[in-house]
């Protein structure tokens, strides 16, 4: 006997992402605002003259990947129940990537899921992590191993948050951009190479150009079965360069440079870019004082290292590769000849 939910119908998780100057909002209902020291010290005040609720409560979790954690997520949620928080109750997340990934999954997992609004303060979370709903943790195994697909109710990006980000944490924001360009929109990528960020009207542009490219991506695949992994461009070399080094040399955006142009080695291998684009690439990344080079240790256990990336599966590694400039290719099929000689060209590059 066979009992049948049917479960077909689909859930409209639409929404809208502002990209200007923050608007005034008031929230008939329960309002937390997850933050950490740094963010809340240098923008909370002004935040606050924006937002207001029923009733407002401000959680704060310590600054850094190392506390994006199952205790971290525990005091958000304590905090929570403290305040009888119920379903119709919102969290909001104002800061960085950390902040943001916590901050849905706590809103995924708080009475199985309460709504959440993403207000992202660093270029990174602007154009790449406040977008698409993928939210999570990490523990002992690796990141970003914990998480659910939560999508905000709405996310606001105002750059003006910007005008007190580290230079360096500038430039990792930068690398996630052109990554979306590299792998989809070839004029994106020229925009790029010819804007001047630093003029405000421009930065605006270019970050609304970045969320447009990820927003039609995730609209296409939202729990990446296919398409979506192309976002990963230069994340399977990336990865490996950040657990070799501790994840203390390079910022996460950092490694995703080097990365990039580790797979630009390979697709130049395979014939998919030829030599001038990776050039381009590699110009554009050093124009943001983004890392280029990188030196191998040992070229056969950097490829051992892919499989044990969350992407691979036993027996093959995904490779996301440009094709030329503007287009994705996605391979499970490159021989591990090829990757190692493309490593060994990069190591030589150096
Ligand atoms: N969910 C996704 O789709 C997705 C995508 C990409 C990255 N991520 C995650 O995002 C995280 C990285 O995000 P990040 O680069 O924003 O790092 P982060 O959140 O650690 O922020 C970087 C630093 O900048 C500080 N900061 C934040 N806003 C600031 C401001 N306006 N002025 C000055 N300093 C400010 C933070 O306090 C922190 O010290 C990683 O954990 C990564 O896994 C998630
Ligand atoms: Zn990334």
């Amino acid at each position: 006997m066979q009992v049948n939910i049917p479960l077909k119908k689909t859930v409209d998780n639409s929404y809208d992402i502002s990209i200007e100057a923050l608007k005034k909002n008031h929230f008939d209902t329960k309002v937390a605002i997850v933050t950490n020291p740094k963010v809340a010290g240098l923008h909370l005040a002004y935040l606050l003259s924006f937002i207001s609720a029923k009733e407002l409560f401000i959680i704060t979790i310590s600054d850094g990947e190392e506390y994006k954690n199952q205790e971290s997520v525990d005091t958000i949620l304590e905090s929570l129940f403290n305040h009888r928080f119920n379903r119709k109750s919102m969290l909001i997340a104002f800061g960085g990537g950390v902040i943001g990934d916590m901050t849905g999954y706590a809103a995924s997992i708080y009475q199985r899921g309460i709504d959440f609004i993403q207000i992202p303060t660093t270029l990174l979370s602007q154009v790449d992590a406040s977008v698409g709903g993928k939210t999570g943790m990490n523990n002992a195994y690796g990141k970003n191993l914990i998480g659910a697909f939560h999508q905000p109710k709405a996310v606001f990006i105002d750059p003006y948050f910007l005008n007190t980000l580290a230079p360096r944490e500038f430039g990792a924001g930068v690398a996630e951009m052109v990554k979306m360009a590299i792998t989809f929109d070839k004029e994106f990528f020229e925009f790029l190479e010819s804007a001047e960020l630093k003029d405000k009207e421009v930065l605006a542009k270019a970050i609304k150009k970045a969320v447009q490219t990820k927003a039609s991506v995730v609209a296409k695949d939202e729990k990446e079965h296919g398409l979506r992994a192309a976002l990963n461009y230069g994340h399977t070399f990336a990865h490996v360069i950040e657990n070799e080094t501790d994840y203390k040399e390079f910022l996460h955006g950092e490694a995703v440079a080097i990365g990039m142009i580790m797979a630009n080695e390979v697709s130049v291998s395979l014939g998919l870019m030829n030599e001038d684009e990776a050039l381009r690439v590699k110009r554009f990344l050093q124009k943001y004082n983004l890392p280029t080079s990188y030196k191998i240790k040992n070229e056969n256990s950097f490829y051992e290292a892919f499989f044990l990336d969350k992407k691979s599966s036993d027996e093959s590694i995904t490779f996301i590769l440009a094709r030329g400039i503007g287009e994705v290719e996605i391979k499970n099929d490159v021989e591990r000849s090829l990757i190692i000689s493309a490593l060994n060209k990069f190591g030589d590059l150096i």
